[in-house]
C-alpha cells in the first residue's frame, strides 16, 4: 500500500473496507471508509489526527513503521468527533507527554470526549508552530463540519490537512484521487457534502472565502476521510462553493410510496410531463431507495415532487424520514409539489405540502390527488403537472 504523501510525510491511518453505515445508521456508505492520520517526520515527530478507537492498532502499527509511539512529540487534533479522536486515550496510555494542539472549539470537544485529558494547546487562525525544517499553520474552519474543525497547513510542502472537509467515505489502497476511478470518488464527495454539510452552506461559503484570502498555496489537500486531492486540488474547493451556493440544474427528483400502484402511476405520469419538456428526472420509491442517495440527487436538482397515498388520515410512514431529512438539511433554491391517491379522507397532499414548506421548499404548483385508482384523465392531469413544473424549472 502506498502511504507516502511527500518526503517525510506519511499516511498512517486505518481503513474499513466493508463498513456500510456511518453516524449510527444516518449515512450509508457503499465504498467503505478510511480514518486518515498523517505523520510528519521532522525534528519534532508530529501526528495529525487519529483514528476511530476500534482501529487504533492499525494506527499504531503504521506509526511504528517510522517512529515509536513513545517518541512522538506533537498531536494535532483538527476535529474531535470520535471517528478521529476516540483513540486519544489509547495513545496517551503509551505517550502521556504528547503535546496536543486543538482549536478553541476543540478545547471543548476534546475535553468532553476524553475526560482528564491535559496539556491542550489552543490555537486560532494565523497561529503557527515550528517543527524543525517545517512550519505548521492553523485555520479555524468552523462548520466544516463542526465548530471545533480546523485546518492545519504545511507551507514548505504546500499540504493542507483539512479534517472532514473535502473528504469522501472511500476505502482505497491508493492515496491520491488521480490514482483511482474518479466517478465513484466524486459521487462520494458529493454525497458527503449533500448529507453532512448542506445545512452549513452559508458558513461554508464565508469560510472558504476567508481561507482563500490567506493565499496559502495548496498542492495537496489531505482530508480525514478518503483519498487526497493532488491533481488540481482547487477543483474540490470549487465544487464545495458550487454545492454550497445552491446552484441547480434542469432536473427533478420524484419520490413516492404506493400501496396498490396508483401513486406510482401518477409519479411516472408526472415524470413524463417533465421529460417531454427537457427536464432530467430521477424517480425513487420511498422506503426502498437509499435516503442518502436521494439527498445526493436533490443537492443539485431544482424540483422535488413528492407523492403518497393517504394512510390513517396522514402519510405513509416511509415518507417521514425523507421529509425530516429534507427539513434538517435546508437545501436552497428548490421548488416542490405534492401528489397522491386516497380512498376516503385524502389528507396526503396537504401533509406533504406542510412537509415541503417546513423544509423551506417553495410550492410551485397546486398539489394533485385522485381517489383510488388514477384513470386516464387523472394521469393526463399528472402529465400536465409535470409540464407546469418543467416550465417553472426553465424559468429559473
Ligand atoms: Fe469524520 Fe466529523 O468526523
Amino acid at each position: 500500500m502506498k502511504r507516502q504523501l511527500c518526503n517525510d510525510i506519511y499516511w498512517v491511518g486505518a481503513l474499513e473496507w466493508s463498513k456500510e453505515f456511518f453516524h449510527g445508521h444516518e449515512l450509508s456508505i457503499r465504498h467503505g471508509t478510511s480514518y486518515n492520520s498523517y505523520f510528519i517526520d521532522d525534528e519534532k515527530k508530529v501526528l495529525i489526527d487519529l483514528v476511530r478507537c476500534s482501529q487504533h492498532e492499525d494506527l499504531f502499527r503504521h506509526i511504528e513503521e517510522h517512529v515509536k509511539i513513545e517518541d512522538l512529540d506533537i498531536l494535532i487534533i483538527n476535529h474531535a468527533e470520535p471517528d478521529h479522536a476516540s483513540s486519544l486515550p489509547e495513545i496517551l496510555k503509551r505517550n502521556p507527554k504528547l503535546e496536543i494542539y486543538v482549536s478553541r472549539g476543540g478545547n471543548i470537544s476534546v475535553t468532553r470526549h476524553t475526560p482528564g485529558v491535559k496539556q491542550l494547546n489552543v490555537v486560532k487562525t494565523g497561529d503557527s508552530i515550528n517543527i524543525g525544517k517545517r512550519t505548521l499553520k492553523f485555520f479555524e474552519a468552523q462548520m466544516l463540519h463542526w465548530p471545533d474543525t480546523m485546518f492545519t497547513y504545511c507551507p514548505e510542502e504546500k499540504i493542507l490537512f483539512s479534517a472532514d472537509a473535502f473528504g469522501q467515505h472511500f476505502a482505497s489502497s491508493e492515496r491520491f484521487a488521480d490514482e483511482i476511478d474518479n466517478k465513484g470518488l466524486w459521487y462520494e464527495a458529493e454525497k458527503y457534502f449533500a448529507n453532512i454539510l448542506t445545512l452549513y452552506s452559508p458558513q461554508i461559503l464565508r469560510k472558504i472565502e476567508e481561507f482563500q484570502k490567506l493565499n496559502w498555496e495548496v498542492g495537496i489537500i489531505a482530508p480525514a476521510h478518503g483519498v487526497c486531492w493532488r491533481k488540481n486540488p482547487a477543483q474540490i474547493i470549487e465544487k464545495y462553493v458550487e454545492w454550497a451556493s445552491g446552484k441547480t440544474s434542469d432536473s427533478a427528483v420524484i419520490i413516492f410510496d404506493t400501496i396498490w400502484g396508483g401513486t406510482e402511476k401518477m409519479a411516472r405520469a408526472i415524470g413524463r410531463g417533465l421529460e417531454e419538456n427537457g427536464i432530467s428526472i430521477k424517480i425513487f420509491a420511498a422506503g426502498a431507495a437509499d435516503l442518502n442517495n436521494v439527498m445526493t440527487e436533490i443537492l443539485s436538482c431544482k424540483a422535488i415532487i413528492v407523492g403518497c397515498p393517504t394512510l390513517n388520515n396522514g402519510l405513509m410512514p416511509t415518507l417521514m424520514p425523507f421529509l425530516e431529512e429534507l427539513r434538517g438539511l435546508r437545501f436552497k433554491n428548490k421548488i416542490g409539489a405534492a401528489f397522491g391517491t386516497y380512498g376516503w379522507s385524502g389528507e396526503c397532499v396537504k401533509r406533504i405540502e406542510e412537509g415541503l414548506s417546513n423544509a423551506q421548499i417553495e410550492l410551485a404548483a397546486d398539489g394533485f390527488k385522485c381517489q383510488f385508482n388514477p384513470h386516464e384523465e387523472d394521469l393526463q392531469k399528472c402529465e400536465e403537472l409535470g409540464r407546469e413544473i418543467a416550465a417553472k424549472i426553465k424559468a429559473g
